[in-house]
């Protein structure tokens, strides 16, 4: 059976629904509905048990010549080869992990900047999560490059490709760019921008935090050099993960202890690690394998990823359009990011709002009250709040995984026309 055959059954949510057990919390007497997923997703059962039997069974440090080290390494090393898989990549060496998509990436800047030198150009985007822009000012400033950001349409919250070219320079040596926004929900033609960027000679750093939930991550077919994003905003534990080209990651001079091995992924791991959250992230790995495989059906991991990601995504898609639809119709709503229910395809469904009335905190209080929740502010997207003029406001996000339901859609909606 093709890859595109096992995609064609649909998901089913209740089944999905079952296997997270945080979704039967109650508020006042109702069901909670989690639209707060761009935030953290939940974890199914499968995450929480590969955890918990990690910290049973092989609790252990690397490198030890008895039982529970030898399956605690054999583990963390099936854990690279499933990131690989995850990623796209050939090498499970090239994925490090981390605490955080944060901190690795300060560890990535900090180590780029030591090659970069004065004049050189940095480019970061309005768009972005903070995690995506300041590291790279930093480094910038430490190796005294400059730094230039890229425009945003603020009508519909997509990137301006010409404004892109334009500060593109033969001095350009890294573009940091999101897949997709946590805050807009846009996501943006990253291997378009990767092949404008290499046109000049620069490196490409993509975000892939808010994408990895709902849409599969190719970094072999996008052509970028570094790739960083977090398994618990894609069903696993609080653990980043930065990708990078076996020859960058090796030649790079990262800052790390003597003892530490100089070979990959090692030299990009400081100190030791959650073991027991890099079993989870493993877990949550063949979690979103296990949504495209079909009893029957031989497929590589990399394969059940792909079908069970076409599965998300042709799950999400009419959810975002029915709440994108409600939302155009309430008064005083605006939705901030495309809207045009004939390109979805260009967004995930994280969607952002203002009312002209009330502020993002307040929605978000009384929606919280009646078991609704959201987030409110600028979700660490302050480069885009804050060309949007929507400081210190900023907007009332829902998120929607999949894991939620066209129900859930409707009692917010109702919630909203309420308020
Ligand atoms: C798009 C995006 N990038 C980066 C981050 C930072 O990730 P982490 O919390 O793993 O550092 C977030 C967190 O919300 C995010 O949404």
């Amino acid at each position: 059976m093709s890859t595109a055959s096992i995609a064609a059954a649909s998901l089913d949510v209740a089944a999905v629904r079952r296997r997270f057990p945080a979704l039967s919390r109650q508020v006042a007497g109702r069901p909670a509905a989690f639209f707060d997923g761009p935030a953290g997703s939940q974890t199914p059962q499968s995450v929480v048990d590969a955890i918990g039997r990690y910290l049973v069974d092989t609790n252990a440090n690397h490198g030890g010549l008895f039982a529970t080290s030898r399956e605690s390494d054999a583990l963390l090393d099936e854990a690279h080869r499933a990131a690989a898989d995850l990623l796209g990549a050939d090498d499970p060496a090239e994925t490090a992990f981390g605490a955080n998509m944060t901190t690795l990436t300060l560890s990535l800047s900090r180590a780029l900047a030591r090659t970069w030198r004065t004049g050189d150009e940095v480019l970061v985007t309005h768009t972005d999560h903070d995690a995506n822009v300041t590291p790279w000012v930093l480094a910038a400033r430490d190796a005294g490059a400059t730094v230039r950001q890229v425009c945003v349409d603020p009508a519909d919250c997509t990137l301006d490709l010409t404004d892109l070219g334009r500060k593109l320079t033969p001095r350009t040596r890294l573009a940091a760019v999101g897949c997709a926004s946590n805050a807009s929900g846009t996501i943006h033609p990253v291997r378009e921008i990767a092949r404008m960027v290499h046109e000049v000679g620069g490196e490409v750093f993509l975000d892939a935090v808010h994408y990895a939930p709902h849409l599969p991550i190719d970094v072999r077919a996008w052509d970028c050099d570094y790739l960083a994003c977090s398994a618990y905003k894609f069903f696993g534990p609080h653990v980043g993960l930065l990708w990078g080209r076996r020859e960058r990651m090796e030649a790079l001079p990262a800052y790390k202890l003597r003892p530490a091995p100089d070979d990959l992924p090692g030299r990009w791991m400081t100190g030791t690690q959650s073991h027991e959250g890099i079993a989870g992230t493993l877990a949550a790995v063949e979690y979103l394998a296990d949504l495209g495989r079909e009893q029957g059906a031989p497929l590589t991991r990399r394969q059940a990823l792909l079908a069970g990601y076409q599965r998300i995504a042709a799950y999400e898609r009419p959810l975002c359009r029915r709440l994108i639809a409600g939302l155009a119709e309430l008064p005083g709503v605006t939705i901030r990011g495309i809207s045009d229910l004939d390109r979805l395809e260009q967004r995930v469904p994280t969607v952002s709002i203002t009312h002209q009335r009330y502020p993002s905190r307040e929605l978000a209080e009384k929606l919280g009250e009646r078991g609704i929740f959201v987030w409110h502010g600028n979700y660490y997207a302050l480069s885009l709040t804050e060309a949007l003029g929507l400081e210190p406001e900023g907007m009332l996000r829902i998120g929607l995984l999949h894991y939620n339901t066209l129900e859930e859609v409707e009692r917010l909606l109702e919630e909203l026309r309420r308020l």
